[in-house]
Formats: structure tokens, C-alpha cells, sequence
């Protein structure tokens, strides 16, 4: 499905998404989310890990975090509710500084943000001069002020060919790191972060599933370890894995990431089977319907980036969004 929805009612998107007893019981919050995105002139950006009712229900963009990100710089709505994580959010207010971008929980993180601050990445230039750094977005606005370039998983091959280096630094995943320098001649240098998530998966469960369901089709997030995306048919972002899904119509398929993106995709191809397993990423779970109306509702947990370190950060998202991925 494409990045914008439709503009039907909420109860019209989740037919067939939620059983309709569900459907009923929240139709009161939904229709309340409504008008106050009417009220409020907002919009609701909904990362591709968000539930189904929030993903289905009331996000009026979705997508993986590059299509997030050049959402918010082109929304005319003047407020942005960002149904994701505070990078996310974070990433929002500075490519639209003018907009209020709300975040319904301040709690809601990441472990990839938390594993590097702006004085480790001075430390790595000092250690490594002259090398660009290349930084994931799942990162605090001060990294990214500290950085040359950033990227996501949508573009992150591309954005460090761009640079016309024989060696990058590339932060704060590791494993995304791995599996860039496996698809390039650039000679990578590694941060160790990782996500709590995606490095819980492994190469040996994925067989167990092979020898299970013969035929069956493993797509993988390359925030997963090596020896996962080495047993994968396909490795890409969140949005990536849609299309892949959408384009090859496989049978059977494990999405080796997030649990609420097999439930999200599954009601948009019912004739593909969706096997375990999954995670859950506790950060983005702390989004919830309720959590949206009260944001709405009173204008709470506004996301604010110091205005020197906006305009720092800012140049490093704005030269990643001008690589074509
Ligand atoms: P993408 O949606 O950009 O692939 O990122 C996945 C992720 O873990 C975001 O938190
Ligand atoms: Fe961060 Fe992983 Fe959760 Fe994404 S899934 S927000 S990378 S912890």
C-alpha cells in the first residue's frame, strides 16, 4: 500500500483488519482521533511497527523511516503526530522546524539511540581523522549534528557510496554496518550498538522454519545478525519487505522483524501465510490509540531540538534525503 491512505472512515480501513466486535468497541476513541486531527490541523505519521488499529486505523502516512522523514518535510498539516519513536519524532522537527510535532510518550525509545552520544562520535573523529561518518537515524539529534551523513536501512548502501570515500565510519548498528560492508567495497568501521529486537533472532531458528515448511520464504531487517541475513531470501527495510511481498506474492513467508508488521501486512495479502516469529519492540508498543487522543487532546509531549543542534542535524538528514536509494 502506498505511503498516504485514503481517506476513508476509520471504521471502513479496519474492516477486515479487526474482527468487527473489536471494531465496535473502539470506533468512540477513532472517531474522537478524527476530529481532533480536523480540529488540530494534524496528521499522523504511523512507522510500519505500529498495531493495527493504529497502522490501519488512524495514520494518515505510514511507512519505514526514510518515507517518515520526507513525509514530515512535505506535509502542509501544521501539526505532526509522530506514531513511532523519539528519533523518529526527533527527525520530523527538524527537517519542519515551523511545525509542532507531538510524540504521544516521551518514554518511547530506542536501543540504537541510546548506544552513542555526540561526545563518542567527537572521540571517533579524533581517533580516525578525516574519515566521514555515516549515521543511522535511529540516533539522538545530537549525533546526528556530530555526523556528515545520515542514513537509514532503506538507503544505507547507496548513502555511503555517495561519499566517494575508500572507509567510513558508520553508526551505531553494528550488524547494519556488517551487512553494508558485505554489500560494498567501502571498508567499514563499526560502532557496537545493536537493537534489542532484531539481534534476538537467529541463523539456527530460521532452519528449524526451512526444515518445517519446505518452500517457505524468509525476508529479514539487516538490523538482524549475520547469520540470519545469510539464511535469508530477501534483506531490507521495513517498507522494503512490503514491497517484496507485495511484488513476489510468495506462498509462505517469515518477516524476520517486529511482530505488528506480519499483522499490518497480512490484511493486505491475504493470500500469502504469515508465520512466526516475531518480536516486540517495547518502545514502539508504548504508542497506543488512547495515547494519540490525549496527545491531540492537549497538545502534550511536544518534541523540542535545540535550534543550534536542529541546524547541524538538519544538514545531515537533508544530504541523505538527496541520495536517490
Ligand atoms: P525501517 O523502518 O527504516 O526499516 O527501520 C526499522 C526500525 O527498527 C525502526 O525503528
Ligand atoms: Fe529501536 Fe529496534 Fe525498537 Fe526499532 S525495533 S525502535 S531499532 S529498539
Amino acid at each position: 500500500m502506498s505511503p498516504t491512505v485514503t481517506r476513508m472512515s476509520p471504521r471502513e480501513r479496519l474492516d477486515g483488519v479487526l474482527p468487527e466486535i473489536e471494531i465496535a468497541a473502539l470506533t468512540p476513541v477513532l472517531e474522537e482521533i478524527e476530529e481532533l486531527k480536523r480540529s488540530r490541523n494534524a496528521v499522523v505519521l504511523a512507522h510500519n511497527y505500529m498495531t493495527p488499529d493504529i497502522y490501519h486505523g488512524v495514520s494518515d502516512m505510514r511507512g519505514d523511516s526514510l518515507a517518515l522523514a520526507r513525509l514530515a518535510k512535505k506535509t502542509n498539516a501544521e501539526v505532526i503526530l509522530m506514531a513511532g519513536v523519539h528519533f523518529m519524532a526527533e527527525t520530523a522537527k527538524i527537517v519542519n522546524e515551523c511545525k509542532t510535532v507531538l510524540i504521544p510518550d516521551m518514554e518511547a525509545g530506542c536501543s540504537l539511540a541510546e548506544a552513542i552520544t555526540g561526545a563518542d562520535v567527537r572521540l571517533l573523529r579524533e581517533r580516525y581523522p578525516g574519515v566521514p561518518v555515516v549515521t543511522y537515524v535511529n540516533t539522538s539529534a545530537e549525533v546526528k549534528a556530530e555526523s556528515d551523513i545520515c542514513c537509514t536501512s532503506g538507503n544505507a548502501v547507496q548513502v555511503v557510496e555517495s561519499l566517494d570515500a575508500d572507509r567510513v565510519i558508520f553508526l551505531p548498528d553494528r550488524f547494519l554496518g556488517q551487512w553494508v560492508a558485505s554489500q560494498t567495497d567501502i571498508d567499514i568501521i563499526v560502532w557496537e550498538g545493536s537493537c534489542m529486537v532484531h539481534e534476538q533472532f537467529s541463523g539456527e531458528e530460521l532452519h528449524v522454519y526451512r526444515d518445517m515448511h519446505p518452500g517457505i520464504q524468509i525476508i529479514a531487517h539487516p538490523e538482524c545478525p549475520p547469520d540470519v541475513l545469510e539464511e535469508a531470501d530477501f534483506v531490507g527495510s521495513t517498507s522494503g519487505m512490503i514491497q517484496w511481498v507485495k511484488t513476489e506474492q510468495p506462498r509462505q513467508v517469515v518477516m524476520v522483524t517486529e511482530c505488528s508488521m506480519s499483522d499490518n501486512v497480512a490484511a493486505e495479502f491475504p493470500d500469502t501465510e504469515f508465520t512466526q516469529p516475531c518480536n516486540l519492540c517495547p518502545h514502539m508498543k508504548r504508542i497506543t490509540l488512547t495515547g494519540i487522543r490525549d496527545s491531540l487532546r492537549d497538545m502534550q509531549h511536544e518534541v523540542i531540538v535545540d535550534p543550534t543542534v536542529a541546524e547541524r542535524a538538519r544538514a545531515s538528514v537533508e544530504r541523505m534525503l538527496e541520495v536517490r536509494a
